[in-house]
Formats: structure tokens, C-alpha cells, sequence
């Protein structure tokens, strides 16, 4: 043993050949942080001094190689200066290259996941060899960022720019035939021979001292430019990144550098590299997206600490089988839990189940499910419309009609139905948990578990904890949803929830913007250039105009004194022309099928006279700035009491629930790592503008006061 570390040992393997294996103490996995790396400088260093070293072979003890750098030190790291994190990531770089650099063949055994970092280590040996089930890529562009300890500079030297700069941007791990077909690596193994294949490998190539050196110095050549189908290439990728800017920067910040270093010496493409990924990183979108996936973590670790109490659920019902019943029962079958499905009418069953079956079928027309599979989720749905075979369900999720009385005389029908131990969940999206706990003998095992339409596609679940909800129920519903693949969030009770509550005064900004005379579309426009998949006009549209006028009575009848809709609004307009959005065809825009069968929105020139009727002073234009504003400081406000009153435990679980419930663009962060963002104290200044149009401009208190401290909500 020639080094001994928390993460990293190097043993003899016997002839000068060493195995340094990266296994960190006391974790699932290998990363590459300040430990990490100390430790890598200190072993690389002992082998280089190492009198008669032959070669090495770097390894892992892990199920993966290496996940890559430790992104919670990217959050601090980011809040530097460019210089300094240029000189962050120098730093690691210069270690990583002095792997690379040792007087010896290198070989990497690449067993498992190698990410981001763990694929610039393997790229730092002379030779890979990949088991077949690894898989090995860059996600840094999905962190906003893009390589930054030599991956932009080994990869493309070693497989060339075009399938390098296609790798890097992609953001996607390859598998290990792909890495094979690319020239990433020089072999793939069985997991079982890896170690063996490398070893055998790194023999050879110690047994050919002309050879491996031969082979570094070509890997650290200069790249051509000139060749005509590298710079179609360039011009290619240079549009494909150009897609995702203005908002996300590092693809085509990647390219840029790719380009720029390609001809350049080796070390001052390094350079280049470590300057390029200080200014990305100095990035709104690096900060968000760094800032989402440790948001994400931490949901994750909240729902594991749930898992611990939580009972399985092995058998569920649920009640309605409509839009989102449907979607439920289907949903829950797919990831293994059986359920009933039951509803008052034959005919809602039929087209449930319809929808369901329809949905497994694109899976296996996309070759992602077996139709045997498929068949076995499909039976595993079971309609019915009685409460029989209820006895023996652990959970119950209710679906049916948004009408209190129906839902609270179902509630006891299901009591009866069920065991004491049922959990029963409402997927009501503007009842409050409490008042459907009312009268309820087990209000102990009812709570609010939201889904988002459509329910197979949104990640989101809000778990809504009633006043009387147990912590065992709460523990149930959070592992049933993570069970379904989904991402709960635990909620307080209250109008809307988070959500929709946050939604709401959002909407009355967007009908209030319309009944100051400002053209809807230019509305859309704005909020889509900013981020959003789609305007506030097309989300009424989407939601449907019948559930948004729902959703804003009721949320804004739950905070009257900050939310008033004023009436007629453009949605009480256009819902009195029959127009219910989407799913009739005519919203504010009308919907046909295209040529190849897929949605398509127009223009309906019929609805500048509808809406003529709600604006007293006509038409008037606003710069798209404070359109912005005007839509985006109601929303930060009320996310901000959503944390500040409770019913989001912290700022990252009320900007998740945006993100992922509401379509709030990722790079923002959600709206309070936005608000840190713009600084709170600019935000007041802003509101303080608009507070003439009402109280969904007004600050709270909290949130004033965290301003005049100088602080966000991030810290
Ligand atoms: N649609 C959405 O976007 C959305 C999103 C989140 C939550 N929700 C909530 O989900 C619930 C259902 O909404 P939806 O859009 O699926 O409604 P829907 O009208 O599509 O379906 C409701 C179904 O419930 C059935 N039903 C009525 N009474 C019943 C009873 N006593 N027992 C069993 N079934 C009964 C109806 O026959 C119908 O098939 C509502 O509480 C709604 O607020 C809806």
C-alpha cells in the first residue's frame, strides 16, 4: 500500500503495476470533492515517485465508477468571483492531468456510471476498458454548466470534435457499445472480467514502452478546423445550442469553446476550458439548475425519511374514473400497484379504461413496455361499480366531481367499505382537507394527494397534511406517490394549496393586464420569451377555461383580502361563448389537428370582440418589461407567503412544487430563487409600482423585512 486515503487506496498489484481504487468510506458512492481530490494529488504523487512504477490501473469498489463532482460545493463555488472559480477548476484539472501525466501506462476500468468528472478521470488513463452494463457521459449542460476539468478538451482530441461537441451537448450518458463504436474506449468487458481485461491490457501496453507514450502524445494533439464537414459540424451544433438560449447558455457556450480551443495547444485549451466554465457558471441558468438539483436531493432525502414508517401499498382504489382517475389508476398499475377502479357510470369506466389501455398502447408502440407487460398492467386495473373487494385496499384515492357534498357522503360510504387502516386521499384541487375531514369517523387517515393533468406526464404530487392528518398517513401517501414514480411534496392545507394558490393571483394579473386594454397574445409572448412552455392565455386554455374560473373563485375566496377578480373577467366572456379552452376546440385561440394528426393553436379572430366587452378603456400597449413584472411579482409574493405562512416547509419545496406543478421555467430556479436572484429589495421597489392595481402587489411583512436585511431565501 503506497497511499491510503478516505477515498482513495493504491495498492501493489505485483511486476510495478498498482491498482488505485476509488472507494470513499462510509458512502454509496465515488465523488470527486475537495476530499476527492486532495486525495487523488497525494496518490497520484506517490506513484509518480514510486521507484520502478510500470504502470497503473485506476478502479472503483463501487457499483459506479465515479457519479461525478460533488455538486453541493458547486453551490458555494458559484457564488465566487469568475477568477476564482477559474482557478477552482484549474486546480482540479491540474490534478487530473497529472494522472495523465504519469511516467507509466494508465488504464481505467470503467465498471460502472462515470460521470461529468468520473468521465475526465477515465479520459485521463491512456486506455479505458468499459464493463457492458456501464454507461458513461457528461450531464453537466443539464446543470447549466459544461465540463470543466479537461472533458472538453481530452474528449474531442481522443474521438474528434464532431462526435465529442454531440456528446458533450447532449448532456446524455452513452452506454458502453456506443463509447465502443466512438473510440471512447478500447474495450468493453463483462463486469466480471473487467478487472482482468484492464489488467491484461495495461501488461501490454507496459510491455510496449513505445507505444502508450506514442498514443499520449496523439491524444493531446491539436484538432484541425478546416476539414469542410468540421465546420458544417460547428455551424450544425452552433444552431442546434443556439435553440436553448437565450436562458440556457452552456451548450452553445460549449460549442464556442470547442471551437476556440480546438487548434490551440493542449494546455491553453485547458486554460480556456477552466475561464469558459467560470463565466457559465456565473450564469443565471448554472445557478438555478445547480440550485434545482440539490432542491431535488433534498425532497428525496425528505421522502426516504418517510419510507422508514411508511406502509406498502399493495392494492389501491380509486374513485372516478375520469380526466384524473383515470390517469391515477393507470399510473399506479404501471408501477406495479393493482387497483380498483370505480365510478357511478358504465360509460366513464369504459372510456377510463379506454384511456388507459390507449396509453400502454404508445408505450409499446415505442418499444418501451412488452405487450405482455402491458396486458398485465392493463388487467391489473379492475373497473367496477360497487364498493365491494374494498375490504383488503391499503389506499384510496378519490377523484370524483369537485362538489363537497358528493365527496364527503362517498367519504363514508368508503368508510364503511374499508379497513381501519385505509388511507383516504383526496385529489380535490381547491377543497381544503379540512372541511372534507368533517364529520369523517378516521379523519386521522384522510389527506390531500394532488395530481397535476396530465397525471402521467407531471412529476408533481402535492401530499396536503390536514389539521388531523396522522404522520402515518403522510408517510404512506409520500411513499405510494414516490412508488408511482412521482415527486410528492408535503403541504400544509389551504386554499389551493401551493399551486394553485400561487397560480391564482398570477391569472388575476393576466385578466387584469386584459382588462387594461393589452393584447393577450403579446402577453403569451412575453411570459414564453421569458421561459414559460406556454403563456398564461394558452395555460387557461390548457387547464381549461371552466377549471381555471373555478380555481381563481375559489382560491381568491379563500385570501379576499389580497385576491379579487374583478367581473365579467375574459374567462366569464369567453366561458359564456361556450368556449372552454382546449378541450372544445376554442379558448382563447382555437384548436385543430394538423396534417400529421397533432394539436395546433390559431388565432381566433372572433375573440378581440368577446373580450372588447371587459376592457372599459379600450386597447392600450405596455412595454413588454412590465407585462413581465406585472405577472411575475404577484407570483413571487404569494410563493413567498406559501413559505412564510407554513404551507411550503422551505423555500426549495415551495420553488419545486412551482417548477415541477406549475411549468415555472427551470432556469429560474423557481420563484423564489428568482426573486434572490432579481434581490428582494429591487422586487419591493418593483411592487411598490404596481401596488396601485391592488393587493396582490403588496409585499408581506416577512418578505419586506427579509429585504431591508439584505437577505434571500437561499441566504
Ligand atoms: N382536471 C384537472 O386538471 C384536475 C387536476 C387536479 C385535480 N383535479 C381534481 O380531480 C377530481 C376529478 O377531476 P376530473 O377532472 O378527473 O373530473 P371528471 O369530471 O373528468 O371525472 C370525474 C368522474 O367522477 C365520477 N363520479 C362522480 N360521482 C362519483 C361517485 N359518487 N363515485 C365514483 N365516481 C363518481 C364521474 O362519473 C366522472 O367519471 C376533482 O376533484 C378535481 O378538482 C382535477
Amino acid at each position: 500500500m503506497i497511499f491510503d486515503g478516505e477515498t482513495i487506496r493504491v495498492e501493489e498489484l505485483g511486476g510495478g503495476l498498482f491498482e488505485l481504487r476509488f472507494d470513499r468510506k462510509g458512502e454509496a458512492v465515488n465523488k470527486l470533492d475537495r476530499l476527492a481530490f486532495s486525495e487523488l494529488a497525494q496518490a497520484v504523487e506517490a506513484l509518480a515517485k514510486t521507484p520502478g512504477l510500470a504502470g497503473a490501473l485506476v478502479t472503483s469498489a463501487k457499483d459506479t465508477f465515479i457519479a461525478g463532482a460533488d455538486i453541493f460545493e458547486f453551490v458555494e463555488v458559484f457564488e465566487r468571483s469568475e477568477a476564482e472559480i477559474a482557478e477552482f477548476v484549474a486546480a482540479n484539472a491540474k490534478i487530473i492531468t497529472a494522472l495523465s501525466n504519469l511516467p507509466a501506462p494508465t488504464v481505467a476500468a470503467i465498471n460502472g456510471l462515470a460521470l461529468g468528472g468520473g468521465f475526465e478521470v477515465a479520459l485521463a488513463a491512456d486506455y479505458r476498458v468499459i464493463a457492458d452494463t456501464a454507461k458513461i457521459g457528461f450531464p453537466e449542460v443539464t446543470l447549466g454548466i459544461f465540463p470543466g476539468y479537461g472533458g472538453t478538451v481530452r474528449l474531442p482530441r481522443l474521438i474528434g470534435l464532431v462526435e465529442g461537441g454531440k456528446w458533450i451537448i447532449s448532456g446524455t450518458p452513452r452506454p458502453a457499445a456506443a463509447a465502443l463504436d466512438l473510440g471512447a474506449v478500447d474495450a468493453v468487458a463483462a463486469p466480471e472480467s473487467l478487472f482482468a481485461t484492464a489488467l491484461a491490457l495495461l501488461k501490454q501496453a507496459a510491455a510496449n514502452p513505445g507505444e502508450w507514450p506514442k498514443r499520449r502524445r496523439e491524444a493531446e494533439q491539436s484538432l484541425g478546423l478546416e476539414e469542410e464537414t468540421v465546420r458544417d459540424f460547428i455551424t450544425g451544433l452552433k444552431v442546434e445550442a443556439a435553440r436553448a438560449l437565450p436562458h440556457y447558455p452552456a451548450a452553445h457556450d460549449a460549442v464556442a469553446l470547442l471551437e476556440a480551443a480546438a487548434g490551440i495547444p493542449f494546455d491553453e485549451a485547458l486554460a480556456l476550458e477552466a475561464k469558459g466554465f467560470a463565466r457559465t457558471a456565473r450564469t443565471q441558468a448554472a445557478a438555478s439548475l445547480v440550485g434545482n438539483f440539490v432542491n431535488e436531493q433534498a425532497l428525496k432525502k425528505i421522502s426516504k425519511g418517510y419510507a422508514k414508517t411508511a406502509a406498502p401499498v399493495r392494492k389501491a382504489a380509486v374513485l372516478g374514473a375520469g380526466v384524473m382517475g383515470a390517469g391515477v389508476a393507470y399510473q399506479s398499475a404501471l408501477r406495479g400497484v393493482p387497483v380498483l377502479l370505480k365510478d357511478v357510470s358504465q360509460a366513464a369506466l369504459e372510456s377510463g379504461m379506454a384511456h388507459a389501455e390507449q396509453l400502454l398502447d404508445k408505450l409499446v408502440e415505442q418499444g418501451r413496455l412488452p405487450q405482455d407487460r402491458a396486458d398485465a398492467v392493463a388487467r391489473s386495473i379492475k373497473p367496477t361499480e360497487s364498493f365491494d373487494n374494498f375490504s383488503d385496499v391499503d389506499v384510496v384515492v378519490e377523484a370524483i366531481v369537485e362538489d363537497i357534498a358528493i365527496k364527503t357522503s362517498v367519504f363514508r360510504q368508503v368508510e364503511a367499505a374499508t379497513d381501519a387502516k385505509t388511507i383516504l386521499a383526496s385529489n380535490t384541487s381547491s377543497l381544503q382537507i379540512a372541511d372534507l375531514a368533517e364529520g369523517l369517523g378516521r379523519p386521522q387517515n384522510f389527506i390531500g394527494m394532488h395530481f397535476f393533468n396530465p397525471v402521467p406526464k407531471m412529476a408533481l404530487v402535492e401530499v396536503v397534511r390536514g389539521p388531523k392528518t396522522s404522520e402515518a398517513a403522510v408517510a404512506t401517501i409520500v411513499g405510494y406517490a414516490t412508488a408511482m414514480g412521482k415527486t410528492p411534496v408535503v403541504v400544509g392545507d389551504c386554499p389551493g394549496f401551493v399551486v394553485n394558490r400561487v397560480l391564482t393571483p398570477y391569472l388575476i394579473a393576466f385578466l387584469q393586464l386584459v382588462r387594461d386594454g393589452v393584447d393577450f397574445r403579446q402577453i403569451d409572448r412575453v411570459m414564453e420569451a421569458f421561459g414559460w412552455p406556454m403563456g398564461p392565455a394558452y395555460l387557461i386554455d390548457v387547464i381549461g377555461l371552466d377549471i381555471s374560473h373555478h380555481v381563481v373563485e375559489i382560491v381568491s375566496a379563500g385570501f379576499p383580502e389580497r385576491m379579487v377578480a374583478a367581473h365579467p373577467s375574459a374567462i366569464d366572456v369567453l366561458k359564456a361563448d361556450g368556449r372552454l379552452g382546449q378541450k372544445n376546440g376554442r379558448g382563447f385561440y382555437l384548436y385543430a389537428k394538423d396534417a400529421r394528426g397533432r394539436p395546433r393553436k390559431d388565432a381566433d379572430p372572433a375573440v378581440a370582440a368577446l373580450l372588447a366587452s371587459v376592457q372599459p378603456q379600450g386597447e392600450s400597449a405596455l412595454p413588454d418589461a412590465d407585462i413581465l413584472d406585472r405577472m411575475m411579482i404577484p407570483l413571487i409574493l404569494e410563493a413567498a407567503r406559501c413559505f412564510e405562512d407554513g404551507v411550503a416547509a422551505s423555500p426549495g419545496e415551495t420553488d419545486m412544487c412551482l417548477i415541477l406543478g406549475l411549468g415555472l421555467p427551470r432556469y429560474l430556479g423557481g420563484a423564489l430563487r428568482y426573486a434572490d436572484w432579481r434581490g428582494l429589495k429591487k422586487i419591493v421597489e418593483t411592487a411598490a409600482k404596481w401596488q396601485k392595481l391592488g393587493e396582490i402587489y403588496r409585499p408581506s411583512e416577512k418578505f419586506s423585512a427579509r429585504a431591508a436585511s439584505g437577505k434571500g431565501f437561499y441566504g
